[in-house]
């Protein structure tokens, strides 16, 4: 067998015809920017979510941007991030003008609450909770710091569209939130696109302004503003897949519970929770992310078994990346994970077969 890690051509030639119809109505009726099919997506993902306003923007690590700015965070404001994230999310406090404080993770590979805890100082303006994986993180222990201190709640909801902490959606926590709906997100659109949750109708309009030249309803610049729309004909796109969406998360929970049944009892390695494990957290599965002490040697044999594995971010937590500056920032247990963990392919256009013959090779190999 041979298993990619992710398969780009399944994302259109799961719903071909749909699309397309799509995209030509889009295009005959020359609708290209902030037109009906964007209202259309806005106001259904507003209703999956629960959030109050969505607002879709040209990507997620510019949604992040424009939350910090429109939550008041700028120069001489810190803000508390993991380091096991995408550089994205450092990136949008560096690029809204503050300083990113990036703190461990806890063993469940999401924002340790005792590191944000002991990383607030006085210039602190927000934590940024990365939902990591499709899972959110605990958000009752990020919510009580923050009320302790002041903070606001910028989430990054990149990778965790439709997973749920005690009920409520990842994206809804915060004065403000992210979800990237770059091509192999769990909703995902051809291109670059992201989208921004508030349940605060002021945070909504000043978005509203950031993303789109200052502009109001009028037309009338009001404010300084960035040109940050999610194209129309995305927004289409995203409509037809906004169809499968359910059907794509239970998919994916499905596939976990195969891989958490399909590799139990193997002592090297260290898997996520389960999709029925903990009832305080419903997991969306954007990525499967397991340790094993014999890393490496396993991911060699499973490639030369045909399967397709990777290490998030280039296999580098954001303070390993030597141009950023982040030298004198030591970070023991998210060191010692990145010498341990990697992504097992999880996506929709897996069979079961395919994920039988993964349980199988990995499980072939300690055997051996
Ligand atoms: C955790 C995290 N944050 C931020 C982003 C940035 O999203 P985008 O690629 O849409 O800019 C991503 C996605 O790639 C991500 O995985």
């Amino acid at each position: 067998m041979s298993i990619p890690f992710f398969r780009y051509p399944h994302l259109f030639a799961q719903q071909r015809e749909e699309i397309l119809n799509a995209m030509t109505a889009v295009m005959d009726r020359g609708a290209f920017i902030l037109q009906s099919d964007l209202v259309e997506f806005e106001t259904a993902i507003a209703n999956f979510t629960g959030a109050r306003h969505a607002l879709g923007v040209a990507n997620g690590t510019d949604a992040l941007i424009i939350a910090l700015r429109a939550a008041g965070i700028g120069p001489g404001d810190e803000v508390i991030v993991p380091s096991h994230t995408y550089v994205a999310s450092a990136a949008s406090i560096h690029f809204a003008g503050a300083t990113p404080v990036l703190v461990e993770c806890g063993p469940d590979h999401m924002i340790d609450p005792a590191a944000v805890e002991a990383a607030v100082t006085p210039r602190t303006g927000a934590i940024m909770p990365v939902q990591l994986n499709g899972r959110t993180c605990d958000m009752d222990a990020i919510q009580a710091i923050a009320d302790k201190h002041g903070l606001a709640i910028v989430e990054d909801a990149a990778q965790a569209i439709g997973s749920r902490f005690k009920g409520r959606t990842a994206g809804t926590f915060g004065i403000a939130a992210e979800i990237s709906l770059y091509p192999a997100k769990i909703l995902g659109c051809f291109g670059d696109g992201g989208v921004l949750l508030t349940n605060d109708a002021d945070m909504a309009r000043k978005m509203s302004l950031l993303r789109d030249h200052g502009r109001d309803e009028t037309g009338l610049v009001v404010t300084w503003g960035l040109n940050s729309r999610l194209d129309n004909l995305q927004a289409a796109v995203l409509n037809v897949k906004l169809q499968q969406l359910d059907a794509e998360i239970a998919r994916r929970r499905a596939i976990a519970r195969m891989y958490r049944e399909g590799l139990a009892g193997l002592e090297d390695l260290t898997l996520p929770p389960g999709p029925d494990g903990d009832a305080d957290h419903f997991d969306v599965y954007q990525n499967y992310e397991i340790e094993a002490g014999r890393r490496d040697e396993l991911r060699a044999q499973l490639e030369k078994d045909g399967i397709r594995t990777i290490i998030q971010w280039a296999g580098k937590p954001v303070h390993q990346f030597d141009g950023l500056g982040f030298k004198d920032v030591h970070l023991p247990f998210t060191d010692r994970l990145f010498t341990r963990c990697f992504l097992l392919p999880m996506n929709t256009s897996l069979t079961d077969d395919e994920v039988q013959y993964i349980c199988d090779r990995v499980r072939r190999f300690y055997a051996g």
